[in-house]
């Protein structure tokens, strides 16, 4: 029988299902079934998800809080651009500004210490993607986001941003620096 003709007889569904029609359609029930399940089991289960917070703000705020940081801790400074590299102390709130096509500042953290870090975004969507780690963030204007990191080892990541946001989309890359415990 051809798709191209219409069914020989009306109730064309009343004929019975062949065996491995419906063999097909429990593993595919089934297999539907274990991947919806594994999005709640991953969220509490899966080490990959950051539980973060994200908290209103303006970029005024933000921007003045950032400021301050940078003008306490910059080590020295990188890049074409001058990007402040910030060695901020072990333990306290660190800050990240994401905007039209730049990470600013960047930070140089401490292995085995705890942050506070805060990113935002100035203008619009931005993704905040540190590799090799893999850690994913959505960074939203007018929120800002907050998460607690452990550095484990030292060494140089790469931060890169993972939601188009315009022609210099491609050019948004930064770093973030772990330095060994002294
Ligand atoms: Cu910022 Cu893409």
């Amino acid at each position: 029988m051809s798709a191209l003709l219409p069914p020989p007889a009306k109730h064309w569904w009343k004929q019975p299902l062949d065996r491995v029609e419906g063999t097909w359609i429990v593993i595919a029930l089934t297999w539907c079934l274990i991947m919806f399940f594994m999005m709640p089991y991953w969220h509490v289960y899966g080490k990959q998800n950051l539980s973060n917070e994200a908290y209103r703000t303006t970029p005024e705020v933000y921007t003045k809080k950032t400021q301050e940081m940078v003008d306490k801790y910059t080590v020295r400074k990188e890049t074409a651009q001058e990007i402040p590299v910030v060695h901020p102390p072990a333990g306290s709130d660190v800050y990240l500004i994401a905007r039209l096509w730049q990470w600013w500042p960047i930070l140089e953290l401490e292995a085995g210490k705890t942050y506070r870090l805060h990113i935002m975004s100035m203008d619009w969507l931005h993704g905040f993607s540190l590799q090799p780690e893999n850690i994913n963030i959505e960074v939203h204007p007018g929120y800002e986001h907050l998460l607690k990191v452990t550095p484990t080892n030292a060494g140089t990541y790469s931060i890169i941003c993972n939601e188009f946001c315009g022609i210099n989309h491609h050019t948004m890359a930064s770093k973030l620096y772990v330095t060994s415990p002294k």
